[in-house]
């Protein structure tokens, strides 16, 4: 591993889970199908957790538990729950809630983990650019709705917000036109804006639910090689094997969703932002800014109470269709077995340990 790297960034979801006894505990992951949520999936599941890992595809989630329950040792495979969740659907986020709650279990760990990257510019079925329909708002709608089951829960939760920190320090929320409609299209601007209105949303929630048993915490995983880079195409493949060297490994990237899932002194630490497996500060211009926060929270409310909703959640623009059919038969495959994507490249090795 690099020498750039800090103490706690070597740390891995394995060893933070380790000593941790999560029975009885129910975590859901979205994105739990591929990368940092399917590690996070598997180091709940290995600490006792059930834990839902969705996809939006039903079979991708499925495969994943499968694959979970063959490959790691001693779990109990009835802990891993696949949902299917498509983000990119107001219609797919309703049901998955109506399913979870239907399912009258207390929600101890909610994590915000999915995401989407390097995009073309595509809209939701809501008519949302797409980074920021499926990243940020269909999140915010999914959390809202999650949190009238929450709030009267008993028993103390946390919610996770998966953020990015380069998104954090970036060129900020465009409030004036947040889905790309008059201005020049960059993916990356795009993805980095979703990202940071996903961490105002986390603050703001933060101070909402203050005096609740609800603990948010913004985690940053850091830099690792994984699918978020498939809308790149075959660049990605170029991407992973240059990155590998200095980037963090699924394993390490993963850690600091865990330890923000079991660490205690986080108790009454809700609104804090964590990285490489600590609390530090929030980077950006705008970290101390409560009022950014419920102005974007404010538009949000809006966009989401004023959405169409599209009953048809299968007919997504075929474009995104056609490149996830390709990035699954062809680039997906070379990445799996270069060991890069799915379960990271050190998976096997923790599940053995296990
Ligand atoms: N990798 C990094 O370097 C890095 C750095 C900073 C922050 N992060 C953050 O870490 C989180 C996990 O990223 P990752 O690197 O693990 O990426 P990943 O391997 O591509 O995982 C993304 C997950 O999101 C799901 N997803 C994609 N589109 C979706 C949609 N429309 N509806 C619902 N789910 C959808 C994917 O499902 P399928 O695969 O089944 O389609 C997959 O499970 C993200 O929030 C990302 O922003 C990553």
């Amino acid at each position: 591993m690099g020498q750039v790297l800090s103490h706690g960034a070597h740390k891995t979801a394995y060893e933070i889970q380790q000593g941790h006894d999560l029975r009885g505990k129910l975590a859901i992951v979205t994105g739990g199908s591929s990368g940092i949520g399917l590690e996070t999936a598997r180091q709940l599941v290995h600490a006792g957790a059930k834990v839902i890992i969705t996809s939006p595809h039903l079979q991708r989630a499925r495969e994943c538990a499968t694959n979970l329950s063959t490959t790691a040792r001693g779990i109990d495979a009835s802990n891993i729950i696949p949902m299917e969740l498509q983000l990119a659907s107001f219609r797919s986020v309703r049901k998955f809630v109506e399913d979870v709650k239907a399912m009258n279990c207390n929600i101890d760990y909610l994590i915000l983990n999915a995401a989407v990257m390097g995009c073309p510019l595509w809209r939701t079925r809501e008519d949302f650019e797409y980074h920021l329909g499926v990243n940020y708002i269909a999140h915010v709608h999914l959390t809202q709705l999650m949190l009238e089951h929450m709030i009267h829960q008993t028993v103390p939760s946390r919610i996770l917000v998966v953020t990015c920190r380069s998104g954090l320090e970036g060129s900020g929320v465009h409030l004036a036109d947040m889905n790309f409609r008059n201005r020049v299209y960059d993916a990356g601007a795009a993805y980095h804006q979703s990202k940071l209105a996903l961490s105002y949303f986390a603050m703001e929630l933060a101070i909402r639910l203050d005096g609740t048993k609800i603990v948010v915490l913004l985690v940053h995983p850091g830099i690792v090689p994984t699918s978020l880079s498939r809308w790149y195409g075959p660049l990605s493949l170029i991407y992973a094997g240059l990155a590998a060297s200095w980037t963090k490994t699924v394993q390490q990237a993963a850690a600091t969703s865990l330890y923000a899932c079991v660490q205690k002194s986080l108790e009454n630490k809700s609104g804090s932002y964590l990285q490489d497996c600590s609390v530090t500060k929030m980077p950006g211009r705008n970290s101390g800014n409560p009022h950014l926060w419920s102005k974007v929270w404010e538009m949000t409310q809006d966009m989401i109470d004023g959405a169409q909703i599209d009953s048809n959640c299968n007919s997504l623009n075929p474009g995104i269709k056609i490149m996830d059919w390709f990035w699954s038969r062809y680039i997906d495959p070379v990445l799996h077995y270069c060991g890069y994507v799915r379960g990271g490249k050190d998976s096997k090795e923790a599940d053995k340990s296990n």
